[in-house]
């Protein structure tokens, strides 16, 4: 390997040894210009503490939920089993930039070579082991995609938890194989919205066809982790804490990039609830806020566009109103998105701490079609060999409107994305685009002035 950036011009993979894993994960709360604004309790209206929170998550989340320590030191356990897929391998994607005649370098982190196939298991990992280390022995939990349930699935497995996974019916539907890899690694999975707890029996009440949402999945998740004393709720996403556990891989990017003798002028992800942008994002953002400059790119659904058209202000993480009020970027609770194909971006909000640093100019946002996604997904399959998951094939699009821009002004850059999963289990979703039967869904006006009114009379941020 590599140690220097000798002979680095031509090299295609730049590998760590598994003794160049973090040791820490990065807390960007401690660099951010303007701190976040408090959760709030909706009844009380003042900021929850941690006895709100403690029915629902182990002490040492809320800790780190509210931590203003740079750094949180990884424990033993979870490196251990991050060494199993971890460090994750950075490429230099040298065959797509031929095929586009690109004069931009663009390089990826790719996510895709943990056992359940995407970056969530480096905070599945972390919450497993909280929990089970605090008493609890089953944890309750949503998924979109199906990459979240599995990867809790398989972080439960081997730390040794019971599982529970409310799926969005949509992608229970359309992805069977994720439900299978879920029930593999143990846990118990049902459609949401299901006849099994109160908020998902509401729903099908009012909308019997309803595809479900992320949102309605997190109401029953909650209710199930609130209503039983050994199960905690675990979050995928969103959460300053799921954001933390993700940095390692910016962390090793970093390091990665310095083997490539070369540094980012533009970092690219894609956002759902916005965990793995932030992962590769936040150690960079350390320098873009220390004075270093970096274009810093989230990429969303145009049928989703959260940062893009969605308010700042304060709503609930869930459709049937059981979490606290977060401060972040919405397009109202009870908004369902189109049932578009890259279903871990079908959420009605994002993470706080990503709306602050969008709010103060450091990052920015673009919204796409899914017919021009799955378009540059294939192009990149094509040159790369690795078929995207539909949610980071909006960030190679991204990428690909970046090299454009820069070569018709006649601009060199260097690109660095994330690729936060494979793509093996949304094999539906390219069959569907390849028979031309995937629709363009661009969010309607009067549809978000209708999801929005659900805001009204909610806390107003500063
Ligand atoms: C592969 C992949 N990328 C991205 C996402 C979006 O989530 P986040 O924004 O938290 O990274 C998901 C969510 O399910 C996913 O499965």
């Amino acid at each position: 390997m590599q140690k220097t950036g000798a002979g680095a011009a031509s090299q295609t993979k730049f590998l760590l040894q598994e003794s160049e894993l973090p040791r820490r994960w990065y807390n960007i709360r401690s660099d951010m210009p303007t701190a976040p604004q408090p959760v709030l309790h909706p009844g009380t209206g003042q900021p929850v503490g941690p006895d709100d929170l403690a029915p629902l998550f182990p002490m040492e989340l809320i800790g780190q939920e509210v931590s203003e320590e740079a750094e949180i030191a990884i424990p033993d356990e979870v490196l251990e089993i991050y060494s199993l897929w971890r460090p994750t391998p950075l490429f230099r994607a040298r065959r797509l930039e031929d095929a586009i005649g690109t004069r931009s370098r663009i390089f990826y982190k790719y996510e895709g070579v943990s056992p359940p196939g995407s970056h969530k298991p480096n905070t599945a990992v972390a919450q497993a082991f909280y929990n089970k280390q605090e008493g609890r022995t089953r944890l309750a939990t949503e998924t979109g995609a199906g990459q979240w349930g599995s990867a809790l699935a398989f972080a439960c497995k081997l730390i040794g938890l019971e599982c529970k996974v409310y799926m969005v019916k949509i992608s229970y539907e359309q992805k069977p194989n994720r439900r299978s890899l879920i029930q593999a690694w143990g846990a118990e999975i049902v459609p949401s919205p299901s006849e099994e707890t109160q908020s998902g029996r509401a729903i099908l009440e009012e909308y019997p066809d309803s595809p479900g949402s992320l949102g309605i999945a997190i109401s029953e998740a909650v209710e199930d982790a609130a209503g039983r004393e050994d199960t905690a709720y675990s979050l995928g996403s969103v959460l300053n804490h799921v954001l933390l556990h993700q940095t390692v891989i910016g962390q090793e990017a970093l390091a990665q990039m310095e083997l490539a003798d070369a540094f980012p002028d533009v970092l690219i992800g894609c956002v759902g609830g916005g965990s793995n942008f932030a992962g590769l994002a936040f150690p960079f953002l350390r320098e873009k806020i220390a004075g270093r400059e970096i274009d810093v790119l989230a990429c969303e659904p145009a049928a989703c566009p959260t940062l893009t058209r969605g308010l700042f202000a304060y709503d609930f993480g869930d459709t049937s109103k059981l979490t606290p009020l977060v401060p972040m970027h919405t397009l109202g609770h009870d908004f369902v998105p189109a049932p578009i194909h890259a279903g871990g971006l079908r959420y009605h909000g994002v993470a706080p701490l990503i709306s602050q640093l969008v709010r103060d100019g450091l990052i920015r946002a673009e919204a796409y079609l899914q017919n021009d996604v799955f378009a540059s997904a294939v192009l990149f399959a094509g040159n790369e060999g690795i078929l995207p998951a539909p949610e980071a094939a909006h960030a190679i699009h991204g990428t690909l409107q970046v090299a454009k821009a820069a070569d018709e002004a006649g601009e060199e850059r260097t690109i660095l994305f994330n690729l936060s999963g494979h793509g093996h289990f949304d094999m539906a979703a390219y069959d569907n685009y390849f028979a031309g039967k995937l629709q363009d869904v661009a969010l309607d006006e009067d549809e978000m002035s209708r999801a929005l009114h659900a805001i009204e009379g909610l806390p107003a941020p500063a």
